[in-house]
């Protein structure tokens, strides 16, 4: 069992993750997203395949710095998203805010188990987010209204670059979106991603599985700011160009 080393820009032993993905400003949109070598963005349909014990340790330790989590409704539905939970290691970098970051999720019709743990688990600091349009049908934006905080965004689409200003009016402005694919190439085409957080896993997986942007081409150049390594798994810290200052 390894240790997470650092590769790049200079190499060290153990360094302190938190340090190293701290957010250098309060606006700050950060992805993260793991793909297999060949740039799968799921195996059999999950994320879980491609995942591995420092991954998920840097998924957990990103969820602590942020102030909420935004996912695609695809993403909640298929990976059985949950309320974050508090943990110790989340103590020292979210004091001064509550214990975990809410759940935000983009949808546009409202096809959300709105009796589900996401939502009636969540503490009460920490109420999961939903965040739909004028099209979803008035009697599930009533009941997600009840059971969740409710932005509307949109008439027939989320408008995002509204939904992250919306986030950010209510103090949210460290997000960490954890996808999917098609939540990922609109944030990307509206010029509103900072930073890619992609863990490279040492798979081929073949098939058909997106790549971790599906849909809108867009055009972001990137700065690699850093590389992190454990047990063959790359993790690559992307700045956006203009953003490579910030680097830290
Ligand atoms: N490799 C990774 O790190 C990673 C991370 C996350 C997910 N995944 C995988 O990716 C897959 C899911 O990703 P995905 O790309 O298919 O879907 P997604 O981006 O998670 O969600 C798409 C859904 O989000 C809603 N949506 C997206 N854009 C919208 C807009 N502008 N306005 C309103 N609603 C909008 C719609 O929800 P409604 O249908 O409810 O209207 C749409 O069906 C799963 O297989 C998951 O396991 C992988």
């Amino acid at each position: 069992m390894g240790t997470v080393r650092r590769i790049h820009p200079h190499a060290e032993d153990d360094p302190d993750i938190a340090a190293a993905y701290a957010y250098p400003r309060d606006h700050w949109l950060r992805l993260n997203m793991v793909a297999s070598a060949d740039g799968a963005a799921w195996v059999e349909g999950h994320s879980e395949g491609l995942s591995g014990r420092a991954d998920k340790r840097i998924f957990g330790l990103l969820r602590g710095l942020a102030d909420v989590v935004l996912a695609g409704a695809a993403t909640v539905r298929t990976e059985g998203y949950r309320p974050a939970r508090p943990r110790e290691s989340w103590r020292a970098p979210r004091e001064g805010r509550p214990p975990v970051p809410p759940i935000a999720v983009v949808t546009r019709l409202l096809d959300l188990d709105l009796g589900g743990p996401l939502f009636t688990e969540a503490e009460p600091y920490a109420r999961t987010i939903v965040i739909t349009t004028e099209a979803a049908p008035k009697d599930r934006r009533d009941e997600a209204a009840d059971k969740a905080v409710l932005i509307v965004a949109g008439d027939d689409r989320v408008d995002l670059a509204t939904a992250v200003e919306e986030l950010r009016g209510l103090g949210l402005g460290r997000i960490l979106c954890e996808g999917g694919p098609r939540i990922n190439a609109q944030l990307a085409a509206a010029g509103l991603v900072d930073e890619l957080a992609l863990t490279v896993s040492p798979l081929l997986a073949g098939g058909d599985a997106a790549r971790i942007l599906d849909g809108v081409a867009s055009r972001t150049p990137l700065t690699l700011a850093q590389v992190l390594e454990e047990d063959g798994f790359l993790f690559c810290r992307y700045l956006r160009e203009a953003h490579d200052e910030a680097a830290g």
